[in-house]
Parts: C-alpha cells; sequence; structure tokens
C-alpha cells in the first residue's frame, strides 16, 4: 500500500508545484512508482511543469465518475520511468465535488502507486480541504517572508484536525539569509510550528526549468535539485542532515 503526501501551503507562489515535481521525480528516479495528482481545480498547472500537456487527456474527475479506469487516465512521463501524472478537471468546482469520492480515488492509486504527491491550491478553502481529504501526510512549502509563514501557519491550523504528520519545507531560501540560517530557520520553524523536511535555495534555473517542462533533476547536480533529492531521501526515513550550500 502506497502513502499520499498533500503539498500545500496557504499562500500562492511559494513553490508547492515545483517542489511536488522535484520531490517525485527524484523519488521515481530511485525506482518509486509515483502519481503526481493535480488538486488545483481550475488552475493546473502541474502537467505543463512536468511537460505532460499534450499527453493528457483524462482528468481524476473522469476516475471519480467512472467514465474511465484510474490506470486508463494516468499518463507517464516521456523521460522519467515510474512517473505519472492525473491531472486536474479546468472547468470543475472543488464545493461540487465529493471529499468521499477523493478518498476512494486515492485509495485505488494507493493500491497501484508507492507514492501519491497530491498538489494543493492557493488558500484554504474548499479546494485545499478537497486537497487534504484522502492525504496520510502533508508538506507545508513556506518562504521565510512573514505573510507566507502568516499563510503557512494557517494551513497547519487547519491541518492539525486530521492528526497526520505535517513537516515544513523552506523554499527560496537566499544567500543571503542563509548566512543568518540557524535565527531564520529557527524563526520560520517556530513561527510554522512544524518540523523542518527541507530547505530548497532559490535558484533562478528554477522558473527556467518550469517554462520549459523539463525536470530540473534530469540537467543539474547543484542548487535546487540537490535540495529536492535530499527531501526524497528524508521522506523514505534516511537521515540526510540539512544541506550546506
Ligand atoms: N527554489 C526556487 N528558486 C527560484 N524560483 C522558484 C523556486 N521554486 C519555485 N520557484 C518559482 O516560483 C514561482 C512559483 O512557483 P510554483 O511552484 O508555481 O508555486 P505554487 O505552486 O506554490 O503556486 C514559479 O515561477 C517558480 O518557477
Ligand atoms: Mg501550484
Amino acid at each position: 500500500m502506497g502513502i499520499s503526501i498533500v503539498i500545500t501551503s496557504g499562500k500562492g507562489g511559494t513553490g508547492k508545484t515545483s517542489v511536488l515535481c522535484g520531490v517525485a521525480s527524484c523519488l521515481a528516479a530511485m525506482n518509486y512508482r509515483v502519481l503526481c495528482l493535480d488538486m488545483d481545480i481550475g488552475l493546473r498547472n502541474l502537467d505543463m511543469v512536468l511537460g505532460m500537456t499534450d499527453r493528457v487527456l483524462m482528468d481524476f474527475s473522469d476516475v471519480i465518475y467512472q467514465r474511465c479506469s484510474l490506470l486508463d487516465a494516468v499518463v507517464e512521463h516521456p523521460q522519467i520511468k515510474n512517473l505519472y501524472l492525473l491531472t486536474a478537471p479546468v472547468s470543475a468546482r472543488a464545493s461540487h465535488i465529493d471529499r468521499i469520492d477523493v478518498m476512494t480515488l486515492l485509495g485505488q492509486i494507493k493500491r497501484e502507486f508507492d507514492f501519491c504527491l497530491i498538489d494543493s491550491p492557493a488558500g484554504i478553502d474548499a479546494g485545499f480541504e478537497l486537497a487534504c481529504a484522502g492525504a496520510d501526510r502533508a508538506i507545508v512549502v513556506s518562504t521565510t517572508e512573514p505573510s507566507s509563514l502568516r499563510d503557512a501557519q494557517q494551513a497547519v491550523n487547519q491541518l492539525r484536525s486530521r492528526r497526520i504528520p505535517i513537516h515544513l519545507v523552506v523554499n527560496k531560501m537566499s544567500k543571503k539569509l542563509l548566512r543568518k540560517l540557524h535565527t531564520t530557520i529557527d524563526d520560520a520553524m517556530d513561527t510554522a510550528g512544524l518540523p523542518l523536511l527541507g530547505i530548497i535555495p532559490q535558484d533562478d534555473k528554477i522558473p527556467v526549468y518550469n517554462g520549459l517542462g523539463q525536470p530540473v533533476i534530469l540537467k543539474e547536480r547543484r542548487g535546487a535539485a540537490v535540495a529536492y533529492y535530499n527531501i526524497a531521501r528524508r521522506l523514505l526515513g534516511q537521515r540526510v542532515p540539512l544541506h550546506r550550500f
């Protein structure tokens, strides 16, 4: 039985989708069967960042409403074996989708895949609730900006009632902030009230690779790519020291 992990944040633009793609590609490269599930209904873009837009025909609502089977709806990544995508409907409304249906879908997914990484929309309303519905654990992605940390805290407050493990990933960490790493990270952990799963540096190559739809781990062995790999290893229970930049 696989495990489902929601990647969420509260605030938009913190890097949820990028972190999901990076970590999912690393897990797949380590031979785990990984499904990336886009739950950012209406504003989906996981297919673009993964470079799979032209392959996507069906979405998760087609599986929920039994218009096709799970394995017919998922699409495999053209370059990374074991990496699959199930996209979100563009025209549906989160408030119209039943969370029980999502939980049933995740049950099905976990029988077929080792990991299901769920991309959550920004905010903490219906879309967020749906994305978290069937998650076994959660990763909250925040930058060190106060507004991002405050929104992360809001997301954590909502997640607490679910009694699932929640971890913090600090993204877009600047070199300047890294010099005072301990205070910054301690502050971030205190504000969000969470244990830390990883720190990802500000890496100007990420927007470039995202725009090209190229998973960064295929091309880079430094910067954010290393941080994604370390997070994947920690998810597998390996002890990896916090990356030194
Ligand atoms: N580590 C990083 N360094 C620099 N830019 C990043 C990093 N992570 C994400 N980005 C950029 O930040 C923007 C928002 O990222 P995205 O993953 O779409 O966030 P979200 O899914 O939370 O809205 C994108 O332009 C992306 O390329
Ligand atoms: Mg996103």
